[in-house]
């Protein structure tokens, strides 16, 4: 059975998209597990990572979520046609566009609008994965909600600067609702800080964490580094060169292993 995580935070700019990508592709690489990735931001930023272009005349998210919002089920066969394949990184993907957008209006007058996500990753080609990787948007909206409707775990990456934790509440309050609700199977939060350094306020964010997230911190951290920004440029996953992101993200798939 395949293992959903959604990785959230509604705060932008926090690593969601480097996470999603580099965590998928640390467990595809190093750790020999086939892993779906799922874009479900109108910015599309881990589609453009993966090198999609579009349009390829093939499904995206969005319309994957139209077609459920229309019809209420959707065919496998559809679902199947949207994985593209990224070949330097060896993953599979669902892109998403600029009109995913739109999308979020069609979906808040969409019958039981909560299970939409749930409903197209039930198809059975995604039983194939051991980890469907979804990298949400930086808002509290429908689509979080699909996301951790359709999640078993969220992983939120917490970018350790000032004002980083001001939100927290409110994602760990919806998270909360959702497992007590639609959700049962979704499981505590997991707190990754991201853009780890040595300045005080990074020192302090990081023992606030801890603090507060004792049982669900995650014990990898990721440091702050050019990297990153040069891994999105180039569309090669950190894991496949030489450097400390890279090691800390293979870190962050054997931790997820293990759990
Ligand atoms: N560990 C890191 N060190 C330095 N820069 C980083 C690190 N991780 C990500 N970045 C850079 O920070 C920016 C934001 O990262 P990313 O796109 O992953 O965040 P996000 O949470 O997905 O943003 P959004 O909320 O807009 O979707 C990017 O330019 C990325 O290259
Ligand atoms: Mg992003």
């Amino acid at each position: 059975m395949s293992k959903l995580i959604a990785i959230a935070n509604q705060k932008g700019g926090v690593g969601k998209t480097t996470t999603a990508m580099n965590l998928g592709a640390a467990l595809s690489l190093h750790r020999n597990k086939k892993v779906l990735l799922v874009d479900l931001d109108p910015q599309a930023n881990l589609s453009e990572y993966l090198g999609y272009s579009e349009p390829d005349g093939k499904p995206t998210m969005t319309q994957l979520i139209l077609t459920v919002c229309r019809s209420s089920v959707i065919s496998p066969e559809v679902v199947k046609d949207s994985i593209r394949h990224n070949e330097i990184n060896n993953l599979d993907y669902i892109p998403a566009d600029i009109n995913l957008a739109n999308a979020d209006v069609a979906m808040s007058s969409a019958l039981s609008r909560e299970t939409i996500l749930k409903r197209i990753l039930s198809a059975n080609i995604i039983d194939d994965y051991d980890y469907v990787l979804i990298d949400c948007l930086p808002a509290l909206g429908v689509l979080l909600i699909n996301a951790l409707t359709a999640a078993q775990e969220m992983v939120i990456p917490v970018q350790t600067q000032k004002f980083s934790i001001d939100g927290l509440t409110a994602l760990t309050g919806l998270h909360g609702q959702i497992a007590a609700t639609i959700n049962p199977a979704l499981s505590q939060p997991l707190v990754l800080p991201t853009m780890v350094d040595n300045t005080n306020v990074s020192k302090n964010t990081l023992r606030t964490l801890t603090e507060r997230f004792t049982d669900t911190m995650l014990n990898t951290v990721i440091h702050k580094s050019v990297e990153a920004a040069k891994s999105s440029e180039s569309g090669v996953a950190l894991c496949k060169t030489k450097n400390r992101l890279g090691e800390e993200y293979k870190a962050l798939a054997s931790e997820i292993v293990g759990r």
